[in-house]
This record gives C-alpha cells, sequence and structure tokens, in this order.
C-alpha cells in the first residue's frame, strides 16, 4: 500500500451542502469560501442517505452529481462517504430489525444515528446498495480521492439476530466444543457449565456481566462483527473502483472495538481530534493528543494518518465548551503533521442552521462570512500547509516503544481485585510514553502481538494479559539485545483471562526477568509507600509487588509497610538483553530518572539538536523537525546545530517562538 494519496496536505473537513439543498446559491458561496480558506478538500455525503434515496429503491444523486462537478472545477478533492451512519426514516419503518437492541433487550426506536444493528442481513444489504451506486457513479470521478466508510463505527446491538451470530461465532472459535469453551471460560466457577449452545447469549446487567471471559469474547465478536460489516460496505467499493483507498474515521482511544484489529482492513487510518484545550494542563492535552498520533501511525506500522476532524473552534459535546486560545487550532494542526498525519480537516466546513449541532464550531459560521476570527485563523493554517509539501508521506523511525493493546485494555478493565477503582490502563501507558515525548525520543505505540525486532527499548506497562505468543516475543526481543521494562500485573493471564500456574509473570519470562511475584499490595488513593531508587525517594502508588528475586538485581528498593526491604526496581541481564521490572505504579519523577539512566546506555538521541526548555516539544518526520511551544508565553530554544526554516529558507541556529508558535526546521 501507498504512504501516499495527494502530494499536498489535506485541508479541508465534512460539508454538508445536503442541508442547504434549498439555498443552493449557498454552495457557489462555499466554493468562492474554499478557495480563500485555502481549502482543497471536502468530506461529503456522511449524513445524506435520506436525500439520496428518499424512498426505497428511488435514487436521486443529482445534487451529489453537482457537487462532484463543483469540486472538481475548483480542483478540490471529494472524500465521499458511504451513508450507513444514520438511515432514513422510511428504512427503519419498513425494517424494524435494522434498528439496535440494548442491553436491556427493548429494540430502540428510530432516531438518532449509530443506530443499526450489525447484524442484519437487511441493513447490510441495503447499505451494499447504496455504495454500490455511490462507487458505480463516483468511483472514477476525478474529483473523488477516497471512501470514507460510514462514520465513527461504535456501539454493539442484542438482538436475537446478534446472539445467534455470536453464538456461531463461539461455536467456530471454541471448534464446536462446549467442553473446551467451558473449560476456558472457567464455567465450573459459581456452577456455569454451559450444555447447550443458546444457553450463552451477550454480556449484560440483568444477566451475565461476572465471566470475564465472556466479555472479551463479546468485545472480539462486536469487533468482528464490526470488521465484516465494514468488508459488506466496502465489497462493492473495491470491485468498481479498486484503486481508491478506504478509511473510516476513529475515535480516540474508543475500546468498544479493538481498533488495533480494524486497522489492517483499513488502507489508511484515519481518527477525530478533539482535545480538550481549555484544561488546565496544555502539556498535559497535548501529550494526550500526541500519543493518541502515535497510536494511530503505529496501528499502520509508520505510515502517515489523516486527522478526518477536528474543530476551527469549539466543540459542543462538552458539559461546557470553552474557546481554545487563538494559535492553539494551528499549533495542533502542526502537531498532527509532525505526528504523522497527512491532513488537517475539521468538523465541521459550514455551520448547520438548524439541529443538534448548529452551535459546533465550524469554519463558516452562521454570519456567512470570511471576516471572522476563526475563518482567518483556519484561512492562514490552509496558506501554511501549503507549504508542506515537503512532509507529506514522511515517516518517523522509532526505537523505543509502549506496548498499548486494546484487548489488554479490555482484561484490565474486567479483572477483579487489588485496586477496583482509578484503573486508567491508557494514562499509565501514557506516563511512561510523555517521558519519551518530552526528551523528543520518537515513540511507537503498539500491540503486544507486533514483531518487536526492530527496537531497542520496549515499554510493556500494565502488561496483563499475554497472547499470540507474546510471551515467547518478549523473551526473544531481550535475549537478542533489547531493554524491557515490566509492571505490576505483567503476565499474570493468558487470552481468556486463565491465570499462568506455576509462579507470575507467565513461564519463561519468570527467567528473563529474574524473579517471581509473589504477591501485590493495592493502596488507596493518596497513599504512597517510599521507594529508594539511586540514593533518591520516590512514591509508589496503587500497587507494589513484592517480588522473590532469582538473579535479578536489586536497583531500588521500598521503604515503607511491611515489605521495606522488598526490591522496588531490578533489572536481569538476559541473553544479550536486559529486563527491569518497576514493582509499583510510578509518578513522573520516577519515571524521567530511571529512564534517563537507561537510555543514555542505549544511545539514544532526542530528534532534535537542542536542549528543549519546559513546555517545548520536537518531533522529527521525515526530512522535517517540527518545534512545538506549548506554553502560554515567549519561550527560546538554542540549538546545537544550523537548521534551515522550511518556509523562510533562513539558517536557525536559536528561535524566540511565541505563546503556542512553532518553528519547521529543515
Ligand atoms: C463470600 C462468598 C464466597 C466468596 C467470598 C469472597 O464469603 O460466600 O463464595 O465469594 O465471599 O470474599
Ligand atoms: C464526531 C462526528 C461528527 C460530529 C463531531 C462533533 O467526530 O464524526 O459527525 O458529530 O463528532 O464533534
Amino acid at each position: 500500500m501507498k504512504d501516499k494519496y495527494y502530494d499536498h496536505i489535506i485541508h479541508g473537513g465534512d460539508y454538508n451542502p445536503d442541508q442547504w439543498i434549498d439555498t443552493k446559491e449557498i454552495w457557489d458561496e462555499d466554493m468562492r469560501l474554499m478557495d480563500l480558506a485555502h481549502v482543497n478538500s471536502a468530506t461529503v455525503g456522511i449524513f445524506s442517505w435520506s436525500l439520496t434515496e428518499p424512498e426505497e429503491g428511488v435514487y436521486d444523486f443529482s445534487w451529489l452529481d453537482e457537487i462532484m462537478e463543483k469540486l472538481a472545477a475548483h480542483g478540490k478533492k471529494a472524500i465521499l462517504a458511504t451513508p450507513s451512519g444514520a438511515r432514513p426514516p422510511w428504512l427503519a419503518q419498513k425494517y424494524p430489525e435494522v434498528l439496535r437492541v440494548e442491553e436491556t433487550g427493548i429494540r430502540n426506536e428510530y432516531g438518532v444515528r449509530h443506530n443499526h444493528c450489525l447484524t442484519s442481513p437487511v441493513y447490510r444489504e441495503k447499505v451494499r446498495e447504496i455504495n454500490r451506486r455511490l462507487a458505480e457513479r463516483y468511483g472514477k470521478h476525478p474529483a473523488l480521492l477516497m471512501w470514507h466508510i460510514s462514520n465513527e463505527y461504535s456501539g454493539e446491538c442484542h438482538c436475537e439476530l446478534c446472539q445467534k451470530a455470536f453464538r456461531a461465532w463461539l461455536r467456530e472459535r471454541y471448534h464446536n466444543d462446549l467442553n473446551e469453551l467451558n473449560f476456558k471460560w472457567w464455567n465450573g466457577f459459581w456452577s456455569h457449565r454451559f450444555t447447550d449452545w443458546d444457553q450463552i447469549s451477550s454480556p449484560k446487567g440483568r444477566g451475565e456481566n461476572h465471566v470475564p471471559a465472556l466479555k472479551l469474547a463479546w468485545r472480539r465478536f462486536v469487533t468482528d462483527q464490526h470488521i465484516s460489516f465494514f468488508e459488506n460496505e466496502i465489497a462493492p467499493l473495491r470491485e468498481l473502483s479498486p484503486d481508491v483507498p478506504v478509511t473510516t474515521n476513529l475515535m480516540r482511544l474508543y475500546t468498544g472495538i479493538d481498533y488495533q484489529k480494524l486497522a489492517p482492513h483499513l488502507d489508511i487510518v484515519s481518527w477525530d481530534n478533539y482535545p480538550d484545550w481549555t484544561a488546565p494542563d496544555t502539556l498535559d492535552t497535548a501529550c494526550e493528543t500526541a500519543f493518541v498520533h502515535d497510536a494511530f501511525r503505529s496501528m499502520k506500522h509508520g505510515k502517515p494518518f489523516y486527522m478526518m476532524e477536528s474543530t476551527p473552534s469549539v466543540v459542543n459535546w462538552r458539559p461546557v465548551n470553552g474557546l481554545p486560545a487563538p494559535g492553539l487550532p494551528e499549533l495542533a494542526a502542526i502537531q498532527a503533521v509532525a505526528h504523522g498525519a497527512d491532513s488537517v480537516q475539521y468538523f465541521q466546513w459550514r455551520a448547520s442552521r438548524g439541529g443538534h449541532e448548529k452551535f459546533h464550531g465550524a469554519v463558516v459560521d452562521h454570519y456567512g462570512k470570511e471576516d471572522t476570527r476563526v475563518f482567518k485563523e483556519t484561512a492562514a493554517v490552509g496558506a501554511m500547509l501549503e507549504k508542506l509539501d515537503a512532509a507529506v508521506g514522511g515517516r518517523t523511525e522509532a526505537k523505543a516503544a509502549v506496548i498499548c493493546d486494546w484487548e489488554n485494555s479490555w482484561a484490565v478493565d474486567f479483572y477483579c481485585g487489588y485496586r477496583r477503582d482509578g484503573r486508567d490502563y491508557f494514562g499509565a501507558c501514557r506516563k511512561w510514553y510523555r517521558a519519551l515525548w518530552e526528551r523528543g525520543i520518537p515513540t511507537d505505540v503498539i500491540p503486544m502481538d507486533r514483531d518487536l525486532s526492530g527496537y531497542d527499548l520496549v515499554i510493556a506497562p500494565y502488561l496483563y494479559m499475554l497472547k499470540n505468543g507474546t510471551e515467547d516475543r518478549l523473551a526473544s526481543f531481550t535475549e537478542n539485545g533489547g531493554t524491557l521494562i515490566a509492571t505490576p500485573l505483567f503476565g499474570l493471564v493468558d487470552e481468556y483471562d486463565l491465570c499462568y500456574l506455576g509462579g507470575f509473570p507467565a513461564g519463561r519470562l519468570k527467567e528473563v526477568f529474574g524473579l517471581r511475584r509473589e504477591e501485590t499490595d493495592a493502596l488507596p488513593d493518596g497513599e504512597t509507600v517510599p521507594v529508594e531508587f539511586s540514593k533518591k525517594t520516590y512514591a509508589a502508588a496503587k500497587l507494589c509487588d513484592i517480588l522473590i528475586p532469582s538473579g535479578a538485581k536489586t536497583l531500588g528498593k521500598f521503604r515503607g509497610k511491611f515489605y521495606a526491604e522488598s526490591p522496588a526496581v531490578t533489572g536481569n541481564a538476559y541473553g544479550r538483553g536486559t529486563a527491569y521490572y518497576v514493582a509499583f505504579e510510578p509518578d513522573a519523577d520516577f519515571i524521567g530518572a530511571f529512564l534517563t539512566s537507561i537510555i543514555s546506555g542505549l544511545g539514544f538521541q532526542s530528534d532534535v539538536k537542542a536542549t528543549l526548555p519546559a513546555g517545548v516539544i520536537a518531533r522529527k518526520r521525515g526530512d522535517l523537525t517540527y518545534v512545538m511551544n506549548f506554553n502560554n508565553k515567549n519561550t527560546q530554544v538554542f540549538f546545537y546545530k544550523t537548521y534551515t526554516n522550511e518556509f523562510t529558507g533562513k539558517p536557525v541556529l536559536s528561535a524566540l517562538l511565541p505563546p503556542y508558535g512553532y518553528v519547521v526546521l529543515r
């Protein structure tokens, strides 16, 4: 698959001319304004099914013909959506089975979006049919750049069709053998041995919700249902427009679908980025966003992705929707590009006149003209992106990785014990990531089944579940010279949530780490246990493992509770590599000190030749280096070598970055 689908950074966003069908003069005005805003692409048709198929089997594409022609005439690309995210009322009226059944067993009524059954053969057929017509009509259209499949796939359905499909899925996975399922789900517990497949149904509040293996199976099934729904959607597109890439817009760290399993089915990953820039700690918001960018970049092994949506100003769905400070949307655009995005797109181009989202930010608001702050700032972003053709298709090579695995996140949420409250698996992964990000060290965020041989450092926070040969992969990685870091909960269960017997972590990993974890203490919020490491004292929180070393060197010790003197940080030489165990939830100070001691030994270097002041983040991608100031104040950066400013061509040895300013260097 190609890394590059267009020669320029895509700048545009969701465009709903179908809402303005009665005031078509606005369409021409949109084209004029898009030119002014340096917009080169529009995402069309996402929620337009009721217009293109107003009655069953009656199609009217005249409006879309006109829009596609206008976009082509203005030299703009169309990212054309399939409309399955929301359906016309007639469809639900005639075929109630297309509507979703909630966990309560009650079928939803018509309304909202994301309200369809994933299994319904009728719905799949209707979707395939309209998609076929779109592909027949526009598959070879000069404006067409990409297919945007549906919108933010999410949720699940518990109808009888889905229950049947779930049972069929289970039969296949467990070789049609209920004994195998009973064993893997440990159904002897609370007398749950099934004797008939029909006794099994989806997990629900008023039914079975205490079998982690069932909950895992259901999430895996829901993921597979989404994948097969997606494959059904794209079948006619592949047939009629085989060269046009397909994507679907994903939502941050949404866990209802295993995105890492879905990603291989997309030609290019895209996601909708809505950081909360009004939160008090801008750098934290920036880190959260960077982490998600890197997770999506890593899903396709480093291939560039699209930032399919973002807001040019506010959202409308937070409890309080404050305006981000001017400059932050532009900095967020550069941050996306720095982390691998080949697009900066918005929800939405023009604000709706009515409906639920009319007060969501838009490039063109209800005033309708170009002399607004938001329009001018968006146009400035567009003009800037036009100078960044050199960025398109660029990759970032990372020698460090944080394992952050969707299925493990489910398992960590589902187990009962230790601390039931305050679990934040993604947050824990991000803490480790942050220390590398702040140091300018590119880091991949990967699933556990990834080949690790290209990395020097792999961090596996809370890697509770080990599946698909992970035990061997981690062992060989270390044996072959890698540096591996693990934390509490490491290697406790297999992919069915069955505990490994014979001591934790699983199997061979006891040798890799030179230890055994015997017990885990859980601390309430606010309580910490002192840890001494490298002559300093740090605070251990949440979980503290009591380790029994069998070869590992103690590098740090607990200094409190009855396990004072017990190893809190260990290192073990294994093969040509080293495995470190950090037996508690560390804070940023500890992670900083600990990683500094490790990465200097590994010869890791910052992406940028500079000492970065606090709040300034650098990222190299391709030939360009992006230096971004997340401080709300002027910040001076001095470089160790002379760069060239990509926009001005001037040499750069130091830069005074304004609040939320940035510089792009070559
Ligand atoms: C109760 C129940 C047991 C077990 C324990 C756990 O005592 O009777 O089956 O669940 O709680 O503490
Ligand atoms: C999501 C959806 C859009 C819109 C925006 C609002 O990203 O895909 O249709 O609802 O949220 O922020």
